[in-house]
């Protein structure tokens, strides 16, 4: 008698443990799934992971033949104060849902920036993450990089995969020492009464040579020796062997040309390349008169001539595209608009939105930044 009470209790305590367990789960799970309209979406693009070969428009087409295959092995050269953070979360979303092995220095997991530190062909066992786990430990054959670093292809092509593409991002270099000014505080020692009075000044002064983000930035991230700075002919051959080792540079004042530009150079399709737009700070900036413009010009001369000529070869590569990439172009822009309004109900990803609680896992991938970051530094990181 005793024993059959006792069972039953045992079986309804049972029931009720795996009655709780169940519902917890659901109660957690369910705050990450997607609605059934996103899901659908997603289905209908095909957008997750899709391994598909470009075809037809950038948009996968099933009935038309490939045109081209995928290039998943890409070096991001990440300016500073660019629009470099919101293609560096395209990559990081990219490579994440395909499971590609980035270049991340390991005991940096707040971001994986390198940013002026020496890279040397020693440095991936010294200094990065090991590949994802094929069971053993390795540091060459990397698929992609997207960090702050200091470029230098015959360094990298060491580590990388064959045939890495090489990307970077470049800005009208008034506007981007403008945005480097008030970010990186580069008005401390400066002395004036008016923002406008201290950049000018700063133009005017050696100030520079204490940050490395002062003068001349994009260039001196792309390699150009700060001794180099006034020597025209050292900017001129810079700039050709950059030409060669680049495959495409894109231009910060015609973001979605330059992302449609880049699905169309590593065949990836238009969803690939959605974007959430990552730090865009309105924090005050001076305003530029003509006299302020000119002195920029002057102090920033390597990087004027670096943006003159890659703005002047983007043209050219759009115009060699034809008359279709203005067709991806239109269907870019109608895809773009439907995935942030899917997601954020809105045509950009609102402030207060905080990845890992908010809809669903498609969807704060497009939240980008520090949460995208975190996830690949967790999924690569291991003692090796
Ligand atoms: C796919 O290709 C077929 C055949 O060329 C074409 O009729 C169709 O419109 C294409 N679909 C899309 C979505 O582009
Ligand atoms: C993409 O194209 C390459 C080269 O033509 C081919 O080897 C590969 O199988 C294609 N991939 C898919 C998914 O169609
Ligand atoms: C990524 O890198 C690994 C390791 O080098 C390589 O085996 C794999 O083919 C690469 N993936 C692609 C898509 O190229
Ligand atoms: C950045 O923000 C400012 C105002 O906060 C806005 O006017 C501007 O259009 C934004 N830029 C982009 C590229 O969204
Ligand atoms: C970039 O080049 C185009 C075409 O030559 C020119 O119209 C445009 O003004 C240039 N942009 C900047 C910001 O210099
Ligand atoms: C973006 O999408 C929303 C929601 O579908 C729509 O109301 C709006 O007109 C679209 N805007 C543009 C510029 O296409
Ligand atoms: C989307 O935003 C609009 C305007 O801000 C609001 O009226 C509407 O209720 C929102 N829709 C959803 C589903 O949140
Ligand atoms: C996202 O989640 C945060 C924290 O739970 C909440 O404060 C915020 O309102 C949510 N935003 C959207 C767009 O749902």
């Amino acid at each position: 008698m005793g024993t059959c009470e006792e069972t039953k209790y045992r079986v309804y305590l049972l029931c009720m443990v795996t009655c709780f367990l169940i519902l917890l789960r659901r109660s957690t799970v369910v705050q990450n799934q997607p609605t059934p309209e996103i899901k659908s979406f997603i289905t209908r693009h095909n957008l997750i992971a899709s391994q598909s070969n470009r075809s037809y428009n950038g948009v996968q087409n099933k009935s038309q033949p490939a045109i081209c295959s995928r290039q998943d092995n890409v070096v991001f050269i990440k300016t500073h104060k660019t629009g470099g953070s919101t293609v560096q979360s395209i990559m990081y979303r990219y490579g994440y849902i395909r499971d590609l092995s980035f270049v991340i220095r390991r005991t940096n997991e707040n971001n994986g920036h390198i940013r002026f530190m020496e890279v040397t062909k020693d440095s991936p066992t010294k200094m990065f993450l090991p590949l994802l786990d094929t069971g053993t430990c390795s540091f060459r054959g990397y698929n992609m990089s997207a960090i702050h670093v200091v470029h230098d292809w015959e360094i990298f092509e060491s580590f990388m995969n064959p045939g890495t593409k090489y990307i970077t991002i470049l800005r009208d270099p008034v506007f981007q020492l403008r945005s480097a000014f008030m970010f990186f505080r580069l008005y401390i020692g400066t002395i004036g009464k008016t923002a406008e009075d201290k950049l000018l000044q700063y133009t005017k002064r050696n100030l520079w040579k204490l940050s490395n983000y002062g003068k001349n930035s994009q260039s001196k991230v792309l390699g150009l020796k700060t001794e180099y700075f006034e020597d025209e002919a050292k900017i001129k051959l810079f700039i050709n062997q950059l030409d060669i080792e680049l495959d495409l540079v894109l231009i910060h004042e015609y973001f979605d040309e330059s992302v449609v530009l880049l699905a169309r150079e590593l065949c990836w399709n238009l969803e690939d390349v959605v974007y959430t737009i990552e730090n865009n700070r309105s924090n005050h900036k001076p305003n530029l008169d003509s006299e302020l413009l000119d002195n920029i010009r002057k102090f920033n001369h390597a990087d004027v001539l670096l943006y003159d000529h890659f703005n002047q070869t983007f043209w050219k590569r759009i115009e060699q595209q034809g008359p279709m990439f203005w067709r991806d172009l239109e269907e870019f822009r109608k895809l773009q608009n439907k995935t942030m309004y899917k997601c954020f109900n809105s045509s950009t990803i609102p402030e207060d939105y905080v990845s890992g609680h908010n809809i669903s896992d498609y969807c704060d991938r497009y939240a980008g930044g520090n949460f995208l970051f975190k996830n690949v530094f967790t999924k690569q990181n291991r003692p090796c």
